[in-house]
């Protein structure tokens, strides 16, 4: 193992995490990303130049036109705005932007990613029929993952705002008539200022009773404790998107803490959305030491301009989370997967042994 050369001392690991070139290697589990905001900037102009949309042909202005802007003040709704229907006017654009964001997690360090897309968003501009857009994207997404070596399964977002709790119902019905393997749990996103999580109350009833995906919940991102409540005891969410404003609430925080329900916190994105304030004093860091099991995302990392690697050095730098409690993040992600405990097992000891190549590789921790 060659533990005797490996550095030990806090500071020197810390220099090293804070690299961008070391912590990009750092294996990761993802539980928390959405395709549409996940697509290279290149590609998508491409698409935009492809399809004369009314986008910037400049990539320096278009990428100032489609992400957010970093200098804008922190804005929930207007974060939203930046989700686009438009930019595909055929399934090979679909596929194209699908492939080539799968393609790219790896350089993240992803070593096993739970991707959300919404059919809705892929198929509205177009009519598509939303069956044949998903199988399409999990075609596309698995043969990208295959020849990158990434492990990915897929959940499947409904937006708030765009489709009744019946309407989704009917969507539902029709994609879980698929059978997609590769799909293992239902998202609810979008806007929950206006769309609070008791209006889904039937929808995330039926996925409950029938039994065949969990759910996970936007809740709490930029609105209180009480919708994370409400996402547990009537969506049954199995984990929780952001849930920032748990951190008011330490009544919430040994339930989670009991019944193992995992927040999906994602450090940049938490800043943008407004969800909070300040990133250096974000909850992420007093949660984790409470033993509230939280994982580490980045949510929409080309909307943001960032990457998932920028969240972990901003993790190491503002919390002084060392390697191991990296690994502990990573490890709660497993746990919280949508995975049969089987496979949780086998992604855990897959991953322990990437951790070990990746400590080999920059004589980290050898305690
Ligand atoms: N909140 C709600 N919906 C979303 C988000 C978010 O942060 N990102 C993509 N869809
Ligand atoms: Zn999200």
């Amino acid at each position: 193992m060659g533990g005797e050369k490996r550095v030990n001392t806090v500071s020197d690991e810390k220099k090293k995490l804070l690299q961008k070139t070391v912590m990009k290697n750092f294996p990761k589990i993802e539980v928390h990303r959405h395709l549409e905001g996940t697509f290279p900037v290149d590609k998508l102009h491409q698409l935009s130049l492809k399809n004369n949309l009314e986008r910037p042909s400049d990539f320096e202005a278009f990428k100032k036109e489609v992400q957010f802007p970093k200098d804008s003040s922190p804005d929930f709704l207007a974060f939203l705005t930046k989700f686009r229907n438009d930019w595909y006017r055929t399934f090979d654009d679909v596929y194209f932007i699908t492939y080539h964001s799968v393609k790219e997690l790896v350089q993240d360090g992803l070593y096993y990613c739970e991707l959300r897309f919404s059919p809705e968003h892929f198929a509205l501009e177009n009519d598509f029929d939303r069956c044949e857009i998903t199988k399409l994207i999990v075609e596309a997404g698995n043969k990208a993952a295959a020849e990158v070596g990434l492990k990915i399964r897929y959940l499947l977002t409904f937006n708030r705002s765009k489709q009744t709790s019946g309407e989704m119902i009917d969507l539902y019905n029709r994609l879980k008539a698929l059978q997609i393997p590769e799909i293992v749990g239902i998202d609810l996103a979008g806007d929950e200022i206006n769309f609070p999580p008791e209006q889904f109350r039937d929808f995330f009833g039926l996925v409950e009773s029938d039994g065949l995906y969990k759910s996970t919940i936007h809740a709490g991102e930029v609105s209180s404790s009480e919708q994370i409540w409400e996402a547990i005891r009537n969506l049954h969410a199995a984990r929780i998107g952001h849930g920032t404003s748990t951190i008011d609430d330490p009544s919430l925080q040994d339930f989670l803490k009991e019944k193992g329900i995992a927040l999906e916190l994602c450090i940049t994105s938490n800043y943008q959305t407004g969800s909070w304030e300040d990133e250096r004093n974000h909850p992420i860091g007093a949660l984790y030491r409470k033993g509230v099991p939280v994982t580490l995302n980045s949510d929409d990392p080309f909307i943001q301009n960032t990457d998932l690697t920028d969240d972990y050095i901003k993790a190491v730098e503002y919390f002084g989370f060392t390697l191991q409690d990296l690994i502990r993040l990573n490890l709660n992600a497993v746990e919280a997967s949508f995975l049969p405990k089987q496979e949780q097992d086998r992604l855990r000891e897959g991953y322990l042994q990437k951790v070990e190549a990746f400590k080999e590789q920059y004589s980290l921790g050898g305690g």
